[in-house]
């Protein structure tokens, strides 16, 4: 094998094996589906080969009378047998494929009359999260989706403005969000750490740029996370983050952001309480770094052309004091 081949190939399954793929499922429902991409592979492989087989063996023995004249004997009995046993072969394949999509699915919808623990609403381009709180009501974050492991978490799946898709290939299959409409998921993640979701349906110019980072977290890990999301935000420890926050709160941005805390109100962006906690900004769309943060704040429209944030018109160093603010959100 040349070296070219093997790049190749090696480029090949390691993609099969990444944190955004089907073929590495990490979670009972994704394992559930690959079970059913397997054996759907097996019968229809089995069946294409039988075909070839077949197609080749009849043309081998006919090989020297190549005229069209075919003879079919009508009263044949191997060939009515052979056609009999086809069939029977063809439907035992289906019969097999239809029972295991039923049992998949059965296993996909077990939870189903469960109450929900998040609920997701998609929006263009980002993704509003809802954690339900151990002690009442709901925790709001945004486009970074934590899970807790080897628990079912049952998710409400909705849309604020078109028709989005949400996708975590190595947790489940995709689902609709439907304006209008709430649509269930339930997922079961069996190893921590981090993969990559991504909307999964053309949902405007900047569809591609709506990524969802996801952490799987021990139970443990996960419960000191939500309790750490629910609280406030913290105080300003310099004076430049409490210019920023006075920025923050005297200026638009307070219109479309809440700050639990700090800034009450705007619920048209994301919650910004702990923004500095995730890993990325705008959907997946850059790095979590002073930054970033900088370039996102002072040219929204050139990074991500068409998104709700406009510019904010900000003097540089006032968007710098806005900057020490944010990222001390933790
Ligand atoms: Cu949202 Cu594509």
């Amino acid at each position: 094998m040349t070296r070219r081949p093997a790049t190749a190939l090696a480029l090949l399954l390691g993609g099969c094996a990444g944190r955004q793929s089907v073929l590495n499922p990490l979670a009972d429902q994704a394992s559930a589906l690959h079970g059913l991409l397997n054996l759907m592979l097996m019968v229809c492989g089995v069946a294409y080969l039988l075909v070839l087989l077949f197609l080749g063996w009849a043309l081998w023995r006919n090989r020297r009378r190549l005229t069209d004249e075919v003879e079919v004997e009508p009263n044949d009995r191997g060939l009515k047998l052979g056609l009999g046993a086809w069939a029977g072969i063809m439907t035992l394949g289906i019969a097999v494929l239809i029972a295991a999509s039923f049992l998949v699915d059965r296993t996909l919808a077990q939870h189903d009359r469960a109450a929900a623990d998040i609920r997701v609403t998609g929006h263009q381009w980002w993704w509003r999260l809802e954690y339900r709180d151990p002690a009442g009501g709901w925790i709001e974050t945004a486009n970074e989706l934590h899970l807790p492991a080897n628990r079912p978490t049952r998710i409400e799946i909705r849309s604020a403005d078109v028709i989005h898709s949400f996708w975590i290939p190595n947790l489940s299959g995709k689902i609709d969000m439907i304006p209008g409409r709430t649509n269930h998921l339930t997922l079961t993640p069996r190893q921590p750490g981090w993969v990559r979701g991504q909307c999964a349906e053309f949902c405007g110019a900047q569809h591609a740029k709506m990524a969802l980072d996801v952490k799987v977290d021990t139970p443990e890990d996960f419960a000191a996370w939500l309790a750490g999301q629910a609280r406030p935000a913290a105080a300003p420890s310099s004076p430049a983050a409490a210019r920023g926050l006075d920025l923050i709160a005297s200026g638009t941005c307070a219109s479309c952001h809440t700050i639990r805390g700090a800034v009450g109100g705007g619920r048209a962006g994301p919650d910004l309480t702990h923004l500095a906690s995730r890993r990325s900004l705008a959907a997946g769309t850059l790095p979590m770094t002073r930054g970033a943060l900088g370039g996102w704040i002072a040219q929204p429209q050139a990074l991500k052309p068409g998104a709700e944030m406009p510019a904010t018109g900000l003097a540089p160093d006032e968007t710098l004091a806005v900057v020490s603010y944010l990222e001390s959100l933790r």
